[in-house]
């Protein structure tokens, strides 16, 4: 099979498309034929090695070169084959997984309990969208930002990856949305379920915005303290990103919130992407709420398997308007 080899850490021309042999499903795994697969900051911050601090935390990267030379998390395919005590899927089932990594392959091998039946109503490519992106919205508006109907919700960063899910998964709670993003995104946002757009480009929102029940902070552009002004004296802040960087950064911002949310009444929330059945069981909600009309993916830019270097220096840059997808195999 083609996958891309990452055998050093660097830019996206040290991912090289090779002729690897199929991988064989052991117990419990099921062979993917990968269709499509999608490109995450995580997935860039895997091939850059960086922040170095993820190179040397348990499970990490790998210090001196990358653990697993296939990387890549998410991808929407059909069961080609099934290792022994598989009963969940057949061959021939259509799927989508959230991964540590592997995707940018045309075969990987899932553990079952990873998978889950791709929404019916949408292409390959549009289900690439949703692993990482979709299965962190969810985490974040439903179990941190623990929003419910009525409820007042700010998302720093409305038109990304994660905000572009985000947004329409806290109308369809019934929260009321206020989406940060740029000017130029401002009519994509509002289309999502936005009652109203900041643009970040001409507003501070953290001078502007006041008693919110939560903050989704996907940019991480704010200083903490100043974030935390604008939710109500019980209101939550979630952290989801930060600002990239060769160190530490983004985990700096997480934990300067994780201390600063020591005081005061305000909650801080860190979200932290499960990979596990959990986020089988979250694919298979947001399957759900596709298929009835809730959820829709936003797609910017949809590459060939040959352009995938391309799409990571898109992504890279950090001005996608909702998700970037590879098509694996047509
Ligand atoms: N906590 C976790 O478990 C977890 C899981 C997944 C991802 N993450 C992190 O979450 C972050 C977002 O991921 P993503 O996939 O959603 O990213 P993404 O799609 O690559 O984000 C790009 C978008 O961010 C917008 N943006 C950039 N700066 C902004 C600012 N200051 N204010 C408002 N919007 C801004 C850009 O709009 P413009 O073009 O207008 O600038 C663009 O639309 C990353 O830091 C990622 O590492 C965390």
């Amino acid at each position: 099979m083609k996958a891309y080899l990452l055998r050093t850490y660097g830019p996206p021309e040290n991912l090289l498309l090779s002729d690897v042999p199929t991988p064989t499903p052991a117990a419990g795994e099921v062979l993917v034929r990968v269709r499509a697969t999608s490109i995450n900051p995580y997935d860039w911050h895997h091939m850059r090695g960086e922040p170095l601090a993820a190179r040397f935390t348990p499970g990490g990267f790998g210090k001196r070169r990358p653990l697993q030379p296939i990387i890549g998390c998410d991808l929407a395919g059909v069961v080609a084959a099934t290792g022994p005590g598989v009963t969940l899927f057949q061959p021939g089932d259509e799927v989508y997984a959230l991964v540590k990594h592997g995707a940018y392959a045309e075969f990987a091998c899932v553990r079952e309990d990873l998978l889950a039946a791709k929404p019916r109503r949408l292409s390959f490519e549009e289900a690439a969208a949703y692993p990482m992106a979709a299965v962190t919205a969810l985490q974040a508006v439903r179990d941190d930002a623990r929003l419910t109907g009525g409820r007042r919700l700010l998302v720093n960063g409305a038109s990304s990856g994660i905000g572009t899910f985000a947004v329409q998964l806290a109308r369809a709670a019934g929260a009321e949305v206020t989406g940060v993003c740029g000017g130029r995104n401002a009519d994509l946002v509002r289309g999502l379920g936005a009652a109203t757009v900041i643009d970040y480009r001409t507003e501070d929102f953290t001078k502007v915005a006041r008693d919110f029940d939560a903050l989704l902070d996907i940019a991480g552009s704010p200083r903490v303290t100043a974030a935390r002004r604008t939710l109500r004296p019980q209101g939550t802040y979630v952290v989801i990103g930060g600002k990239a960087g060769r160190w530490v950064r983004p985990m700096d911002h997480m934990i300067g919130a994780t201390l600063i949310g020591r005081f005061g009444t305000r909650r801080v929330v860190i979200t932290d992407t499960h990979i596990g059945p959990s986020s089988a069981r979250n694919l298979t909600e947001l399957a759900g709420l596709t298929d009835s009309g809730e959820v829709t993916p936003v797609i910017d830019r949809a590459y060939a398997f040959a352009e995938l270097p391309a799409a990571m220096r898109y992504v890279e840059a950090g001005h996608a308007s909702g998700k970037v997808v590879v098509t694996v195999a047509a």
